[in-house]
């Protein structure tokens, strides 16, 4: 081998490695650029890019996307994805409220556990006395009887029983007394009581404790006179504490003390801290809770009518709808009453009726 073909085949030989240093040299480039691609683009679909900032460290939510409520499209909407086929939407649908139109007439209005029986608007006493039931035999163990002989609305009976245990049970009391001649009365019964009194006393003394015969509470066997008979004695209910019990509660059972010593202008009564009128639950927690006697809670009714607002009134849990219908044409008037729903109509013995609705527990 010669000097020159010597010299040729190492200048070959650096070319080559000079050759492959390049390619190696560019390879090596791009695999550089590749990552530093790759990095970019991971940096950026993973949110870690912005603006200049170092989006990395920031506390701020993100980027609220969704809608504004103004749009009118759901919250959310966009970002909750919810499947469509996802439970239907509730039942709103209540079913249509029917009524049943009442036919009302002016002897209807004489009727009721709302009726106004006093000097200037006397009962009418019904055909029979079929509504009456005698007290002995029927009495709970709440209370003893003057007289074998009384009797009561049999609704009131049954009312006045539970509203007598509630008393024995929660005080332990055993004087409480339906007194005699304290239920029903005849009109012959109330003549002969008036008649006796106004004998003893006089005309004008009587009359303020006992109603002319024909204008007694007493006719409609809603009322009932108690006292205490205790250790062979009298007392009124108002002297002995723990029989304040009965004029507190007994407007959750329906009952009223009818005739208040604050309301003797308007009754016409004085104070009887012994008569008590049955007006069913809500009508007897609203007057004792308003102090209005009967006179005034009719008239208080008259604010309520049927196209009006109604009175809601709330007893131990149960709530009831009240409204006055007026007798209109004089005669005849209409109350309409949502099927399905407990109602009771009752006369006021002046110029309409009171609905009253159960609606239970709300
Ligand atoms: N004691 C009442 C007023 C009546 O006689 O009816
Ligand atoms: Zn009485």
């Amino acid at each position: 081998m010669n000097n020159q073909s010597y010299t040729r085949r190492i200048n070959e030989r650096v070319r080559r490695r000079r050759r492959r240093a390049a390619v190696l040299t560019v390879f090596f480039i791009v695999i550089l650029l590749l990552a530093l691609l790759s990095v970019f683009l991971v940096l950026h679909f993973t949110g870690r890019l912005g603006d200049g900032d170092d989006s990395s460290v920031t506390t701020e939510p993100p980027t609220q996307t969704q809608a504004p409520a103004e749009s009118g499209e759901p919250a959310g909407s966009e970002t909750t994805a919810a499947p469509e086929t996802t439970a239907p939407p509730a039942e709103t649908t209540a079913p249509p409220v029917t009524y049943t139109t009442l036919t009302l007439t002016r002897a209807d209005m004489a009727k009721g556990d709302l009726i106004l029986v006093s000097a200037d608007y006397p009962y009418v006493f019904p055909a029979t006395e079929g509504h009456l039931t005698l007290t002995y035999g029927n009495k709970s163990k709440g209370y003893q009887l003057g007289s074998a002989q009384d009797k009561l609305d049999t609704r009131v009976l049954a009312a006045f029983n539970t509203a007598a245990d509630a008393f024995l049970a929660e005080t332990g009391e055993t004087g409480l007394i339906l007194v005699q001649n304290g239920a029903y009365r005849s009109y012959a019964a109330q003549e002969d009581l008036y008649n006796r009194r106004v004998a003893k006393e006089g005309e004008e003394a009587a009359a303020k404790y006992v109603a002319l015969p024909g204008n007694s509470e007493h006719h409609t066997g809603l009322a009932m006179d108690l006292s205490v008979y205790t250790d062979g004695k009298m007392y009124g209910l108002d002297e002995l504490e723990t029989y304040q019990w009965v004029p507190k509660n007994f407007p959750r059972y329906g009952f009223v003390l009818r005739y208040p010593a604050s309301k003797v202008a308007i009754t016409g009564i004085a104070y009887e801290p012994w008569h008590f009128r049955y007006v069913g639950i809500p009508h007897a927690v609203y007057m004792t809770n308003n102090n209005l006697c009967l006179e005034e809670y009719i008239n208080t009714l008259r604010a309520y009518q049927a196209d009006g607002t109604h009175l809601f009134v709330e007893s131990d849990g149960i709530t009831y709808e009240i409204w006055y219908v007026p007798l209109t044409d004089g005669e005849v008037t209409y109350a309409l009453v949502p099927d399905g729903v407990p109602y009771s109509i009752s006369g006021n013995n002046r110029d309409g009726f009171v609905v009253t609705l159960t609606l239970g527990r709300q």
